[in-house]
């Protein structure tokens, strides 16, 4: 058996940081039918939605891009400033930091001042954080910029997704938010190809500032993109909903739409209180939303998709030119995969995606950790010569994992959390998912490392492997199916039930 050489990648685990019953599948509403979805190109795709579409693009992609850029930047910024261990993690993990307290504001932000409003807002912040980074004088500075970077990315990563779900039609909303989960994994490759681009100069000022520039994009098209007709109704502002349900969905009629979402609200007149999301009546979509968060993380994506490059080298894939080839790799099948889930979450629905997608991620887990078994540890400090047959099928493992996860546990979580909640707490208490999100992936992203020391690759990646039987079981038996159901039809679901 060997144990992985991981040497820790710079920034790597700060960026990982950043971050029933089945019953109710046949249990749609008899004047709802799930629907196949038109063709993005076809009624339901209207100007004003791609205008909202583009908003959840740069949002997923800005997501993405902060949360890849630091691995290249790190070893540039340790040359400017003398930074201790310390201020390294400090430098890296803040972000984090600032990403939970983001999400968790999120929510609070999106109720009160509009799901639009807080995406202006984050767009704001993304711009000042970048423009404070690569300006930033001292560590000190660096830091406050690392801080409000992190509260842009968890404050949009309850906005966007949110924005988008509140939106869609409910024939294409799996598709609208798998386009956030699509966008971020464009995010994360531009972030790869930039430090590629940019690491020989070291120009950590400029990877960092850059993301000023789809900072001040997504501010431009936000401020002409329409508020959530959803939001406006609950805040009681019937006419504005009215113009934007008009503008969003020109062949629906905008009064019987509003009648709907207004009998969902009826008993709303003012925002739930935090602890309204404890009440036993949303216990079962509040655990729905938090597990669907956690599994997401605790099945090992961001271990893998972070530590690639050592899990590489130690399987033979040891050159630089074989590190930049195989990060590429990873970085576009990510990006490949989820156009599976863009194209099928409406169609085939969420549970079976997840579903499916969790096998591929669990029997790829499984392989890679009989495979470490073979490959012949190197000596410490250094990485095996050449690609053995293990090293081969742990290259296939890596990338039937990123299929299966880009194809489903990383989209239809989104999606899932976006739209079990009734419009009462819905942003509150995707907020909270969204936070224990990041949570989940801070500890594996600390926890990898230690595990590998402690108990060896092989064991680790058959831990992943475990949770990824144990997501399997849980979402077969709790995750209900909401393709094809308005948000409204779904929260009576929980009354219901
Ligand atoms: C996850 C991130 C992950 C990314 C990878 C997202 O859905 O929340 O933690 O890095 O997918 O594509």
């Amino acid at each position: 058996m060997t144990t992985l050489n991981l040497k820790k990648q710079p920034g790597a685990s700060a960026v990982a940081r950043l971050t029933a019953a089945p019953s109710i599948v046949g249990n749609e509403s008899p004047s709802q039918p799930p629907a196949a979805p038109p063709p993005l190109t076809g009624r339901s795709m209207t100007p004003w939605l791609a205008v909202a579409m583009a908003v959840i693009i740069f949002a997923g992609a800005l997501f993405g891009y902060d949360q890849g850029v630091i691995s290249g930047a790190l070893d540039g910024i340790k040359k400017s400033f003398v930074l201790s261990p310390l201020l390294v993690e400090v430098v890296t993990s803040w972000v984090t930091l600032g990403a939970m307290f983001g999400a968790l504001a999120g929510g609070e932000l999106a109720d009160r001042f509009g799901r639009r409003n807080a995406i202006l807002f984050s767009g704001v912040l993304f711009v000042v954080g970048a423009a404070v980074q690569a300006l930033a004088p001292v560590t000190a500075v660096l830091v406050c910029g690392r801080l409000i970077v992190g509260a842009a990315v968890g404050l949009i990563s309850v906005a966007a997704p949110l924005y988008g779900a509140e939106l869609a039609p409910r024939t294409l909303r799996g598709r609208i938010v798998s386009g956030y989960q699509f966008a971020i994994t464009i995010g994360i490759f531009a972030a790869y190809l930039v430090n590629d681009w940019l690491s020989a100069g070291g120009s950590w000022r400029l990877m960092l500032g850059s993301s000023a520039v789809p900072g001040l994009l997504l501010l431009l098209v936000a401020v002409a993109a329409p508020e959530s007709p959803r939001w406006l109704m609950k805040m009681l502002r019937r006419p504005e909903a009215k113009v934007q349900m008009q503008k969003i969905r020109p062949k629906v009629d905008p009064e019987d739409a509003l009648d709907m979402i207004d009998k969902a609200l009826r008993e709303e007149t003012e925002s739930a209180a935090w602890s309204e999301i404890l009440q036993s009546k949303w216990r079962r979509p509040l655990l729905i939303g938090i597990g669907l968060a956690v599994f997401q993380q605790i099945t090992g994506i961001n271990a893998i998709i972070y530590y690639a490059n050592q899990i590489f080298a130690s399987a033979g894939f040891a050159l630089s030119s074989q590190a930049t080839l195989t990060t590429w790799a990873i970085g576009g099948v990510n990006v490949a995969a989820t156009v599976i889930a863009l194209v099928f979450v409406d169609r085939w629905g969420r549970r079976k995606l997840l579903l499916s997608g969790l096998i591929g991620m669990g029997v790829s887990l499984a392989v890679l950790g009989v495979a470490f078994r073979f490959i012949v540890a190197a000596a410490p400090g250094t990485a095996a010569t050449a690609p053995s047959i293990a090293g081969i099928i742990t290259l296939c493992g890596l990338i039937t994992f990123i299929i299966s996860f880009a194809a489903s546990l990383g989209p239809v979580t989104w999606t899932v959390i976006t739209e079990i909640f009734p419009g009462r707490i819905r942003g509150r208490a995707v907020s909270v998912c969204t936070a224990f999100n990041w949570l989940s992936a801070y500890v594996v992203s600390q926890g990898f490392l230690s595990m590998v020391d402690a108990a060896g690759s092989s064991l680790t990646f058959g831990l992943f492997a475990l949770f990824c039987l144990i997501s399997w079981i849980w979402i077969f038996f709790r995750v209900p199916e909401t393709k094809g159901r308005s948000l409204e039809d779904i929260q009576q679901t929980w009354e219901t039930s």
